[in-house]
C-alpha cells in the first residue's frame, strides 16, 4: 500500500534548475541552510532534493554509491532531518539517467532499501534511457512501450514500499500516455507526475506550460498531484512581474512548489516572493482541487480555483505584452466566473480588502498578476 504523504502539494527545493549536475554536497547543505535563515521553512517548505548528478559506481554487490561530491549521503540526510527538513533523491527506470549517471534497471529493490537507510524522504524518478529499453524491447509498438513504462514505475512503487519508509514517489516521464490517467492508481502510487516536458526560465515557456494544466484540474487531489515543473522563480532575467506571476500560477495549479534557484544567494524581492504566505495557503489549500481557466480575452487569462469552505480564489495573468493601467485598465466580467453583485476580496499581493464589482477596472501590467482571494462569493 502506498505512504500517506503529500496531503498538499509538496513544497521544497530541487538542486537541478540553478546547479544541474555539477550540484554537490556543500550546495545542498548551503540550500537548508538557506531554507531555514531565508524563512522558507518556517513558510512550509520542507524537502531538499538532490536531482541528476549525484550517483557514483556500484560495488560487486551491486549497492549504488554517490560520487565524489557527495562524500557521505548518510551525514548529509542527517544535516538535513536536524533542521527539520527532509532529504529527496533522484533516479531513473532505465540503465543510465537523463545526465548519463547510473540509473536503477536491475537495481531497483536495491536502490529503495539503499535510500530507505540513508534516510530518504521523496524519489523522482525519470525516465531518461528508459525510453531505448522500451523501443529496444518493443519495437514500432507504442502501445507495447507504454505498457513497460507503466510497469516499470510500478516496480519502483513495489521496492519503495517493500521499505516500510514514507518516500514521496515523482514520476518524471514528461507527461507521456497521459500520465496524469494512471499515475495515482495504487499499483503505481505516483504522488506526482510531470504533465510536460522541462521548464527553463523564460516566460514563454512558462506560460506555455501553465496553459498546458488547462483540462488536468480533474485529475489532482491530496496525495496525487499534477506538476507542470519545478520552479525558476529568482533564475535567469526573469523580471518581478514574471516571478509573481510564476509563482501565483503554480499556487493557482496545486503545483509542487520546489524552488530552483539558489538559496543561499536570493535577492530580497525574489525571498519575497518564494515566502508570500498568503499565495501559498492557496497552493495549500486543504480542498486540494486545482485552478481552471474561467475565461480568456485578448492576452489575459482569468483562472478560479474553489477553495476549502467554499471561499474562491481567482487570478487574473496579463500574458502579452500590452499593458493595462490608467484609463487603460482590464475589466474583469464577474458574471464569467459565475459571480453576481459586490463581492469582498483580499488582494493576495497586497494583503488589501477588496471590493469587486462585474466588470471591475484592474491595472496589469505585461506578465504581471492579479490574485484575490474570495471567502464568501456570491453567485
Ligand atoms: C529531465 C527532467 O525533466 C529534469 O527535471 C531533470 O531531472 C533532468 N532530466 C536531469 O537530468
Amino acid at each position: 500500500a502506498e505512504t500517506p504523504v503529500a496531503k498538499t502539494p509538496p513544497m521544497g527545493w530541487n538542486s537541478w534548475n540553478y546547479f544541474a549536475e555539477k550540484v554537490t554536497e556543500a550546495d545542498v547543505r548551503a540550500a537548508a541552510d538557506a531554507m531555514v535563515a531565508s524563512g522558507m521553512r518556517d513558510a512550509g517548505y520542507v524537502y531538499v532534493n538532490i536531482d541528476d548528478g549525484w550517483q557514483g559506481e556500484r560495488d560487486a554487490k551491486g549497492v549504488i554509491h554517490p560520487n565524489a561530491r557527495f562524500p557521505d549521503m548518510k551525514a548529509l540526510a542527517d544535516y538535513v532531518h536536524a533542521k527539520g527538513l527532509k532529504l529527496g533523491i533522484y533516479s531513473s527506470p532505465g540503465p543510465k539517467t537523463c545526465a548519463g549517471y547510473a540509473g536503477s534497471l536491475g537495481h531497483e529493490k536495491q536502490d529503495a532499501q539503499t535510500y530507505a537507510e540513508w534516510g530518504v524522504d521523496y524519489l523522482k524518478y525519470d525516465l531518461c534511457s528508459y525510453r531505448d529499453v522500451m523501443k529496444e524491447q518493443a519495437p514500432n509498438d507504442l502501445e507495447a512501450q507504454m505498457r513497460m513504462m507503466e510497469a516499470s514505475y510500478q516496480t519502483m512503487r513495489d521496492a519503495l514500499n517493500t521499505t516500510h519508509r514514507p518516500i514521496v514517489y515523482s514520476l518524471c516521464q514528461y507527461g507521456m500516455d497521459a500520465v496524469w490517467e494512471w499515475a495515482a492508481d495504487p499499483h503505481v502510487g505516483g504522488n506526482l507526475w510531470r504533465t510536460t516536458g522541462d521548464i527553463s526560465a523564460d516566460w514563454d515557456r512558462i506560460y506555455a506550460l501553465a496553459s498546458q494544466q488547462a483540462g488536468l484540474a480533474a485529475y489532482s487531489r491530496p496525495g496525487h498531484w499534477n506538476d507542470p515543473d519545478m520552479l525558476e522563480v529568482g533564475n535567469g532575467q526573469l523580471t518581478a512581474a514574471e516571478n509573481r506571476s510564476h509563482f501565483s500560477w503554480w499556487a493557482m495549479l496545486a503545483a509542487p512548489l520546489l524552488a530552483g534557484n539558489d538559496l543561499a544567494h536570493m535577492s530580497p524581492e525574489v525571498r519575497d516572493i518564494l515566502t508570500h504566505r498568503d499565495v501559498i495557503a492557496i497552493d495549500q489549500d486543504a480542498l486540494g482541487k486545482q485552478a481552471t481557466r474561467a475565461y480568456a480575452e485578448g492576452e489575459v487569462e482569468v483562472w478560479t480555483r474553489p477553495l476549502q469552505g467554499g471561499a474562491l480564489a481567482v487570478a487574473v495573468f496579463n500574458v502579452g505584452g500590452t499593458r493595462y493601467a490608467g484609463t487603460h485598465p482590464f475589466h474583469l466580467d464577474l458574471a464569467k466566473l459565475g459571480l453576481h453583485g459586490a463581492q469582498q476580496g483580499e488582494d493576495l499581493w497586497t494583503g488589501k480588502a477588496v471590493t469587486l464589482h462585474d466588470r471591475q477596472p484592474i491595472a496589469l501590467h505585461s506578465h504581471d498578476v492579479w490574485m484575490v482571494r474570495i471567502p464568501v462569493p456570491h453567485a
